[in-house]
């Protein structure tokens, strides 16, 4: 076991880990923060994504230890100040982009970190954008239009679910 600290959705915290443990596992079991979610634990699913130093991160794929010192956020912290949803929640609220909601938070913290890159990504760049983030019940298309609406753009032209 070794000690570990980071700053988390603006805390510093700091936990004895094994070298194996995952930030995923770091995040939800550690510090109870379940709202990242673990849908294959092979780097496949994107449903761990997290911002780590402001970059979105599968935390299955990386050691707790590896995020030693670094910043993380995960979705229980994108919520804006006042508690309100951000956009990027508020969009997928409107336009439905989630079904059974297990991809979702994986969705958002890819969204929210591609729109800070990219503020008017087009519908062409958000799908290969996503190509990293699994939804089983497969609603892609009002996930997209979810972050084309988050950009403040047009979304009639994007296909009906
Ligand atoms: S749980 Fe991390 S990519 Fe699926
Ligand atoms: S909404 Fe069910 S997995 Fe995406």
């Amino acid at each position: 076991m070794a000690k570990v600290t980071m700053t988390v959705n603006g805390k510093s915290v700091s936990r004895d880990v094994e070298g194996r443990t995952l930030l995923v596992q770091f995040l939800r079991e550690k510090l109870n923060l379940t709202g990242t979610h673990v849908g294959c634990d092979t780097s496949q699913c994107g449903a761990c994504v997290v911002h780590v130093n402001g970059e979105a991160v599968k935390s299955c794929t990386m050691f707790a230890a590896e995020a030693e010192g670094a910043e993380v956020t995960t979705i229980e912290a994108v919520e804006n100040d006042d508690g309100s949803l951000s956009v990027v929640q508020q969009a997928f609220q409107d336009h439905h982009g989630l079904q059974c909601g297990f991809c979702t938070p994986g969705m958002v913290m890819t969204a929210t970190a591609l729109l800070k890159e990219n503020p008017k990504p087009s519908e062409a760049e958000i799908r290969d954008h996503l190509e990293g983030n699994i939804c089983r019940c497969t609603g892609y298309h009002n996930i997209v239009k979810a972050i084309m609406a988050a950009s403040g753009q047009d979304v009639s032209s994007v296909a009906a679910e």
